[in-house]
Parts: C-alpha cells; structure tokens; sequence
C-alpha cells in the first residue's frame, strides 16, 4: 500500500515566496513520486481560531487551491481539498479532545504564542487548534506531514493522541512524522525571522509583478555596502540569503567579495535579484491567468477533491465511533 502524506496552508491570505519554497517545492516532489499517495489541503477552519475577516475567508479558501494548481499541483495525482467541507475533520477533533488534557495544550508554544499576539483571543478553538490538526492527519491515516519545523509541537500532540487512541480503543493509527523536504528556509525582507504573511513587509507574494516585486525589495533595510562579512547588518544577510536561493551561491560569493573590497550597490543588486525572483514567479502566474478564465473547472477540482476526501475520512470516523462505543 502506499504511504499516505497530507498537508496543509491556512486560509489567511495568499500564498507567498515562503509557502513557495519552504512547502510547496516539497509537496510537488511527493506528488510525483509513486511510493506516496497525497492530500493537500487548505486550512480554512484553522483560520477562524485567530481573528479574520469573512469577507477574506471566503475568498482566500478558493484562492489558495488556485494557488496550488498554479505552482504545479495537480489533480490527476494528488487530492486536493478544502478542510471546512469536510465535517468530518472537526467530528473526529471532537472524539480525539476525550484523550488529551486542557493543561496540556495550554503548555504548547505555539499556544502561548499565538495568544501573546492576540491577548483578547485565547479562545476554544485557539486551543483545539492542534487537535482540529490531529484530525486532519488521522482522518487520512497520513504517516508523513511534510511541514515547517514550527509545526513539530503539533506533530508530538498528534503522535501522542495516535499512540493514546490506539492503546485505548485498538485503533491502528500510524503515529504521524514530519516528513523533510528539500524545503528552503525563506527570510523575512524586513531581515528579522522567516517571510510571514503576519508580518507587514516581510513578503512577496506568488502573484506579485515585476514592479512590485522591486517596490518591496526597494524597502528592504540595507547598510552603507561595504565592511566586513561579521559586521554585515541584518537585512544584508537575508538580502543575499536571497541572492542565493534566486542566483546562485556564486552570485553570493561575489557579493560578499564585493562587500569587503569596492562595495555593494544595493540598488544594482536589488534589480538583478527582482528580475530572478520574477522569473520563477512568470510561468506560475500565467497558470493562474489561464486558471482564472476557466473558474467553472476550478470549482469543479475543487468539488471533486472535497468529495475524495470527504469519502475516506467518513470511513476513519465511522470505525473510531465503533472502537470508541458510538455506533
Ligand atoms: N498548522 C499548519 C500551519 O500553520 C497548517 C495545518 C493545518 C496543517 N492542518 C494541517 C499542516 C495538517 C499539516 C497537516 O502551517
């Protein structure tokens, strides 16, 4: 049988470089090769566990999946589908919240941080939220979950609730792994963490143009060009951590030669290195133009995968209400 991968995007916005690089690359690969079978989600109802606009739900839910079949997703090998239409992902979170504690899930970090940014949030479902994550997986029996290290705190959680469930009610779910992708660690352009679609400034978006792409960069934080390399200021670093990801290692070695001989003209670099970015993003986004004139088909991927989906995580349900003494 083959190896099941599920993974997942929240719905809070588009998708940019980061989700690109760092997750995005890694689903395509698995995608192609055989020994997996794979599902790819948008998490839409993770959305609502930090505040969020309606309006930008209801689209961004579709968008995302145009984002996917744009960056070379593709129906014909992998499932690809909308968590919220799926109510069998939040039943299941319900069954599996009966094995974890509260003070449990109130010690995770990314608990802790999420309701440092929003203090008037700390909701219910802000706390659900890696059981909601858990259920994703299980409902798939999914062994590998290519994601971010961030995610690891919820992969423990989801690792736990299967080895709980399994010991408690004879259920065979394989304890989830992260699975490492050749996923690439994406700055921020502000020169502080990772490119987040949080964080004003920090990010270029799949479908940004060409001008855009160099309004942003043009605001990236540069320093006087020239120094040495341990002296180079933060926003240099991520600048040619970029020239490396969109140019080359050599392209990086060059400048970091200049940096400490004439200098760096960062406007020179910024151009080059827009017009490298670019180049990556053109074929995709003449995927999404084409996508866009055909939204009826869109819609009808869309529908399909819910409905692939929806058929297996009902038959995972349906055996945990057996095991667990509900049918
Ligand atoms: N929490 C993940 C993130 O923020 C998104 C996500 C939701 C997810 N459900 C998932 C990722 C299931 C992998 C598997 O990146």
């Amino acid at each position: 049988m083959k190896k099941r991968v599920l993974s997942g995007i929240r719905a809070t916005g588009r998708l940019h470089l980061g989700n690109y690089l760092g997750a995005i690359k890694g689903m395509l690969a698995l995608q192609d090769d055989p020994e997996y079978e794979t599902f790819y989600m948008v998490a839409d109802l993770h959305s609502i566990t930090t505040p969020y606009s309606v309006e930008e739900l209801k689209k961004n839910r579709r968008e995302v999946i145009v984002d996917y079949l744009a960056a070379g997703l593709d129906p014909q090998k992998s499932i690809l589908f909308q968590q919220a239409a799926n109510p069998h992902h939040p039943e299941l979170a319900f069954y599996l919240s009966s094995v974890v504690t509260i003070a449990k899930m109130q010690h995770l970090p990314t608990f802790k941080d999420k309701v440092k940014q929003h203090p008037q949030h700390s909701t219910m479902a802000l706390l659900n939220y890696p059981i909601l994550m858990t259920a994703d997986i299980l409902a798939y029996k999914a062994a590998s979950v290519p994601v971010g290290l961030d995610q690891e705190p919820h992969l423990e959680v989801a690792r736990e609730i299967a080895r709980r469930l399994n010991q408690d009610y004879d259920t065979d779910f394989p304890e989830p792994q992260t699975f490492k992708t050749t996923g690439e660690y994406v700055p921020s352009l502000t020169g502080e963490g990772k490119m987040s679609k949080s964080v004003e400034g920090s990010y270029i978006n799949l479908t940004d143009d060409l001008e855009t792409i160099k309004g942003k960069l043009a605001k990236a934080p540069t320093d006087s060009g020239k120094g040495t390399l341990d002296k180079m200021s933060a926003g240099v670093s991520s600048l040619l951590a970029f020239v490396k990801l969109f140019q080359g290692e050599e392209k990086r070695k060059e400048y970091e030669d200049k940096y400490q001989r004439e200098g760096i003209r960062y406007g020179d670099l910024k151009k080059e290195l827009s017009e490298a970015i670019y180049k990556l993003l053109q074929p995709i986004q003449e995927k999404r133009k084409e996508l866009e004139s055909k939204p009826q088909e869109v819609d009808k991927i869309i529908e399909d995968g819910n409905e692939k989906a929806r058929i297996i995580a009902k038959e995972t349900v349906k055996e945990v209400r057996e095991k667990m003494g509900l049918l």
